[in-house]
C-alpha cells in the first residue's frame, strides 16, 4: 500500500510535526497478513516513479512494500525514531542526502555480490552504506538559435564571452553544490573559487527557480545557456506548456571529450534498525536488476546504473553520456567546502553584486 504523509508542496513544518506523533500514527498500515511479509520504505522519490517498481517487486516476490513519501526530514525522522523505526529502506536523490544519512548514523552496511556486480564502485559507498540506482548528468542546455557550438566544458562557463548569457538555479541547491564539489576535486579549491566567480559574472540574472525555469528563460531569450539535470528535458517534452522550452535548446554534455560530464545518483540505503532486513535486501537487489533498471530508465528517463540496460530512446537521442569517473564519495567529502565557496562568492546575489 502506498501512503503519503504529506502533499507534494506541504511545508517543512509538517514533517517536523510528524516526528512527535506516536508510533501508531506513523503512516504504515498495521501488519497485514501477506505471504511474503513486508518491507517499509521512506522515500524522497515521487510516488509515480516508485509505485511501478514496488508493484513489480511485489508481483515477483509476494513481499508487500509500504512507502512513506516526503520531501524533507526523513533522515531526521529515522534518527528520532531510533530502534523503534519501522523503516527498512531509504530512497533518495543526490549523493548529499545519501552521505548525510550515513554520517547521521541512520544506515547500516550491506554486503551483496549482486549489488557489487550491478553497481560500479564509484556509485556506491565503499562500506556499503548506500548504493546508486540511477544516474543523472548535470548538463548545459544551449539555445539552438543563438549558440552555434556543439560542445562545451564547465570551465568555459566562466569565459567572459558568456557575460550576461547564463542562467542557473541557486548555487546552494544540492545539484549545484555537487557540481561545484566536482570542480574542487578537479581544479583545487582556489581554481573552483575563481571558476565560480567567473560563472557568477556571466549570469543573466540572480539564481532563482528550478532547472526547468532556467530553460524557460533561454526560450524567452533572457539567457543563452542554462545549467540543468538531464531528465528535465524528458519531463518538459511531455508537458505541453514546457515543450516549446525544450524544443528551443540542445543538450551539451560538458567535458564529453576529456574527463566526462558530472553525474549524480539517486540511490538507496538500508536503515540502521531495519525490522525486515531480509526483505529489504531482496528489494535492494531487485532494484539493481535489469528488470527494475529498465523501469527506472523508462519511467523517469534517468540513466540506468547497470550497464546491461540501455537508456530510454529519448535519452539516447541527446547523444552519448561520458560520465566523469570521479567517485561520488569524493564529491560527498567536498560538498561542505563547495557550499562555503558559494557563500563566499555571494553567488546567489547574482551578477552585479
Ligand atoms: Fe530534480
Amino acid at each position: 500500500m502506498i501512503h503519503s504523509t504529506r502533499g507534494p508542496r506541504a511545508p517543512r513544518a509538517r514533517a517536523r510535526l510528524s516526528l512527535s506523533l506516536p508510533l501508531a500514527a506513523l503512516a504504515f498500515s498495521p501488519l497485514a497478513a501477506h505471504a511474503g511479509g513486508e518491507v517499509n520504505i521512506y522515500s524522497y522519490r515521487e510516488p509515480q516513479l516508485i509505485e511501478p517498481l514496488v508493484k513489480a517487486f511485489t508481483d515477483k516476490t509476494g513481499i508487500k512494500a509500504n512507502v512513506v513519501f516526503a520531501q524533507s526530514g526523513l533522515n531526521e525522522r529515522l534518527a528520532a525514531e531510533g530502534r523503534n523505526s519501522p523503516a527498512d529502506l531509504i530512497f533518495t536523490v543526490d549523493i548529499g542526502r545519501l552521505s548525510e544519512a550515513k554520517s547521521m548514523g541512520v544506515t547500516q552496511p550491506v554486503k551483496s555480490k549482486a549489488l557489487e556486480d550491478a553497481i560500479p564502485g564509484s556509485y556506491r559507498d565503499a562500506e556499503g552504506h548506500w548504493y546508486g540506482l540511477t544516474l543523472r548528468s548535470r548538463v548545459v542546455y544551449a539555445s539552438k538559435e543563438r549558440v552555434k557550438q556543439d560542445s562545451i566544458t564547465y570551465e568555459e562557463l566562466a569565459d567572459p564571452k558568456w557575460k550576461g548569457r547564463i542562467c542557473t538555479r541557486s548555487g546552494q541547491h544540492a545539484y549545484n553544490v555537487s557540481l561545484i564539489a566536482s570542480m574542487i576535486a578537479h581544479k583545487g579549491e582556489a581554481g573552483a573559487e575563481a571558476w565560480l566567480q567567473g560563472l557568477k559574472a556571466n549570469l543573466a540574472h540572480r539564481p532563482a527557480g528550478g532547472d526547468r525555469e532556467q530553460i524557460r528563460d533561454v526560450h524567452a531569450g533572457k539567457c543563452d545557456l542554462a545549467i540543468g539535470n538531464t531528465y528535465y528535458m524528458a519531463l518538459m517534452l511531455k508537458n505541453p506548456e514546457q515543450k516549446p522550452w525544450a524544443d528551443s535548446v540542445k543538450v551539451l554534455f560538458p567535458n564529453a571529450k576529456d574527463r566526462g560530464s558530472h553525474v549524480n545518483i539517486s540511490g538507496m540505503a538500508l536503515a540502521k534498525h531495519a525490522p525486515n532486513k531480509e526483505n529489504a535486501l531482496k528489494l535492494m537487489e531487485f532494484l539493481a536488476s535489469p528488470e527494475a533498471q529498465g523501469i527506472y530508465a523508462q519511467a523517469n528517463n534517468e540513466y540506468p546504473i547497470s550497464s546491461e540496460v540501455a537508456p530510454s530512446k529519448v535519452v539516447q537521442s541527446w547523444g552519448k553520456l561520458n560520465p566523469d569517473k570521479l567517485p561520488l564519495e569524493e564529491i560527498a567529502k567536498l560538498r561542505k567546502k563547495a557550499s562555503e565557496i558559494v557563500d563566499k562568492a555571494n553567488f546567489d546575489a547574482g551578477p552585479s553584486s
